[in-house]
Parts: C-alpha cells; sequence; structure tokens
C-alpha cells in the first residue's frame, strides 16, 4: 500500500483564460515527496486555477508539470478535496467513502474493509451507518477526506478544505489532517485564506498576488514538524504567524 510519494515539480506554468490577463505568470515551484504547501492570496488571484491545473483538470497556457514516479512505475494518485463536501445524500458515510473504489471496480466486501478503516481514522468509527443529513458541517468534511483517502493518493489538493467551519472544529481537523499525513506521506496543497492555518499546517506557504503583476513567493515555516497544539500556543508559533503575515502584506501591497 505504502508507495513512494513523487514530487511535483512546476516548470514556468503560466495561465491565462482567452484573452484575458495572466492568472499564474511563470511559476516555478518543486515540491519534495510529502512536504505540505499551504496556498495564499486574495480572493480571485488564481489560487483554484493553481489546484485544477495540479490535478490535470486544466491545461497551463505555458511551461508544464513534471510528475516524480512511484515506486511501482504509474503516474501519482492525485485527490481532491473541495470546500463543499460534495457528499451523496442518499448514501451512508460509509458508502460516501467507499464510493471511488466502486467507480473503480473493486470488490464490496474489499471497499467496505477500506471504508470502515478511513472513516475510523478520520474519525468516524461509530457513525459509518449515518446520512449525510445526520452529520455537522465538520463530519461532513472528515467523510470528504477518507473518500480522498480511499484512493491512496499521493498528492492531495485540498481547496479551502475548512473555510465555512467554525474555528474550534477547524483546529481539531488541522491536528487531525497532520496526523494522516504524518501516517501516510502525500504530499499536499492547501488553499486557505487564513495565515494562521497556512502557517500551523505548512512546511512552505505558496502566496499568490493578484494586481499587478502575479507575483509569488515562498515563505518557509521554520517550525518542528510535530505541530501539536503545545505549539500553536507557543511564542515560537505567534512569531511565525506574525513573520508570515508581515512577509504576506510586503508582497500583497507590491
Ligand atoms: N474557467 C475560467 N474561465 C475564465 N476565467 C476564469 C476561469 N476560471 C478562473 N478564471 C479567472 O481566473 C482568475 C483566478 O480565479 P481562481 O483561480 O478561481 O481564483 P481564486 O481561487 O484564488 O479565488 C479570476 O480572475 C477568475 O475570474
Ligand atoms: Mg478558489
Amino acid at each position: 500500500m505504502m508507495s513512494m510519494t513523487p514530487e511535483i515539480e512546476f516548470c514556468g506554468v503560466s495561465k491565462r483564460f482567452g484573452t484575458g490577463p495572466l492568472v499564474l505568470d511563470g511559476l516555478d515551484l518543486k515540491v519534495a515527496p510529502g512536504e505540505f504547501i499551504s496556498v495564499i492570496g486574495p480572493s480571485g488571484c488564481g489560487k483554484t486555477t493553481f489546484l485544477r491545473i495540479a490535478a490535470g483538470l486544466s491545461q497551463p497556457s505555458g511551461g508544464e508539470i513534471r510528475f516524480g514516479t512511484r515506486t511501482d512505475g504509474a503516474r501519482p494518485e492525485l485527490a481532491f478535496i473541495f470546500q463543499e463536501a460534495t457528499l451523496l445524500p442518499w448514501r451512508t458515510v460509509l458508502g460516501n467513502i467507499e464510493l471511488p473504489l466502486r467507480l473503480r471496480g473493486e470488490r464490496r466486501a474489499r471497499r467496505r474493509k477500506t471504508a470502515e478503516r478511513l472513516a475510523a481514522e478520520v474519525g468516524l468509527g461509530a457513525a459509518g451507518d449515518f446520512h449525510p443529513r445526520q452529520l455537522s458541517g465538520g463530519m461532513k468534511m472528515r467523510v470528504s477526506l477518507a473518500r480522498a483517502l480511499s484512493l491512496s493518493p499521493d498528492v492531495l489538493l485540498l481547496d479551502e478544505p475548512f473555510g465555512a467551519l467554525d474555528a474550534i472544529t477547524r483546529n481539531r481537523l488541522n491536528e487531525d489532517l497532520l496526523a494522516l499525513h504524518r501516517r501516510e506521506g502525500w504530499s499536499a496543497f492547501f488553499v486557505t485564506h487564513s495565515v494562521t492555518e497556512a502557517v500551523f499546517l505548512a512546511d512552505r506557504i505558496l502566496v499568490l498576488a493578484a494586481e499587478p503583476a502575479r507575483v509569488e513567493t515562498i515563505i518557509p515555516v521554520d517550525l518542528p514538524r510535530d505541530r501539536t497544539l503545545a505549539l500553536r500556543e507557543s511564542d515560537e508559533f505567534h512569531d511565525a504567524v506574525a513573520e508570515a503575515t508581515r512577509r504576506m502584506h510586503n508582497i500583497l501591497a507590491r
């Protein structure tokens, strides 16, 4: 099950829609296996476009994306998580989690077993037979996360996944996401509007700036990889958030 997580490399990736302005302008970024990248920037600056290009859902207008190779020689598996959990209301939690495996033709007993394991891993072990209407927003997002993990992805793409949740639920999900990340070792691109969340999760923060020139900058997060509740409350963490905020203001005000 454990495949080597490939790295992903953006080489001069540009994007414009039709005759519109450049949304991404020659983006270069090399992501190490298992690296966690937070993506931040104002509305409309191209965060979703960047994720869609990474996922192959949209073609770059210039440049290219290179993927590493898994130990089994296959192309890396990518999974997308959206702000809306997009669950099928008539399916149970387990039924939703196993859907990608079902579409892939995996046998019922096997996919059910995987879904049960994943439900437990995201903290929904007791809710497998619930329907989406019986779940809180945080629980729905946990189902969405488990569903994405069902295909054993090498790269996880998360587009403002926790943006609609209350702060406490969001912090919990941040910690649980990092626990899963530690265990499974995928690379991640995580779009957020919260500097605190971006710093808490990331090895590096990709800042996308809109007007006027679409400048991109990378801010390294110099904190221990083990991001605990204690770390979140430390001066070290508050300093890192203040520093990232200052640098982002410099970039976005240019
Ligand atoms: N399919 C599309 N056709 C035309 N323009 C688009 C399309 N998708 C996004 N855009 C434009 O590209 C820019 C970046 O959009 P988007 O990536 O959604 O920003 P963000 O996710 O940062 O809010 C915006 O100006 C948006 O209007
Ligand atoms: Mg977006």
